[in-house]
């Protein structure tokens, strides 16, 4: 079963609109891989211009969030309408981030995931460990209990398009990156809870990609693990080092 390889660059706070535009305007003629999706997730705000700028390219945009509501009194929030309304195609959801600073849970990434499959976005649903569940040996058992909620009452024909983010907290902008066989034991047993839940050919279709500390240097030999479809990347996403990532 080949799996096209995905890449995605998660912008997190940086980037402004005319930020976003330049780096786009950087990125874009070195980026020609057609066998790799690319993705870039900018702030909301810089989503227009984004948008704008990559047309004519093949890098496709995601938000890096969304409220699992259509409308309504939720200050600060985004629907999913909206994004669809953009030109937006992914959405990443349940970044460590998100769950440590802003209360995001397992039930709340469930109602996230599920609404972005009702709007036809992907969801890039993230899972992963802290250090101190990594020394404790819950890793695995951790990281399948994330995936079995977040994708309760999701259906079998809508699970094959997720696309799942590994990301261990500990490897997240700390230059620590996970070795590969860390990132693909991960992967495999996320694959193999997919299975599971489904069944092989859902587990055959999923995409999951490895996140944290992914740069220019280790990106070839973690993408091509077994199980390793593709990377999420932050801070190298922010530079002209992620033409190597993706041309890995
Ligand atoms: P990093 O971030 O590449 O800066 O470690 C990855 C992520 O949080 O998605």
């Amino acid at each position: 079963m080949m799996r096209k390889k995905i890449v995605a660059g998660n912008w997190k706070m940086n980037m402004s609109p005319a930020k976003a535009v330049a780096l786009i305007g950087t990125l874009k003629d070195k980026i020609n891989v057609t066998d790799v999706d690319v993705v870039v997730c900018p702030p909301y705000v810089a989503l227009p211009a984004v948008l704008e700028a990559v047309k004519g390219t093949n890098i496709q945009v995601g938000a890096q969030n969304m409220y699992f509501e259509e409308s309504g009194a939720y200050t600060g929030e985004i629907a999913p309408d909206m994004l669809v309304e953009l030109g937006v195609k992914y959405v990443i959801i349940g970044h460590s981030e998100r769950r440590q600073y802003f209360a995001e849970t397992d039930v709340t990434v469930n109602k996230k995931v599920k609404k972005a499959i009702e709007h036809k976005l992907v969801p890039i649903l993230c899972v992963g460990e802290s250090l101190e569940e990594r020394e404790q040996g819950i890793t695995i058992d951790l990281v399948r209990l994330q995936t079995k909620v977040a994708l309760k009452d999701v259906a079998a024909e809508d699970a094959k398009g997720v696309v799942i983010a590994y990301e261990p907290i500990w490897a997240i902008g700390t230059g620590r990156t996970a070795t590969s066989a860390q990132a693909e034991e991960v992967c495999k047993a996320i694959r193999e809870v997919v299975a599971e839940i489904y069944s092989q050919e859902v587990a055959d279709a999923v995409r999951v990609q490895y996140g944290g500390s992914v740069n220019g240097a280790n990106a070839n030999e973690l993408f091509n693990m077994g199980n390793i479809d593709g990377g999420l990347v932050g801070g190298a996403s922010l530079k002209e080092e992620f033409v190597s990532i993706v041309n890995y």
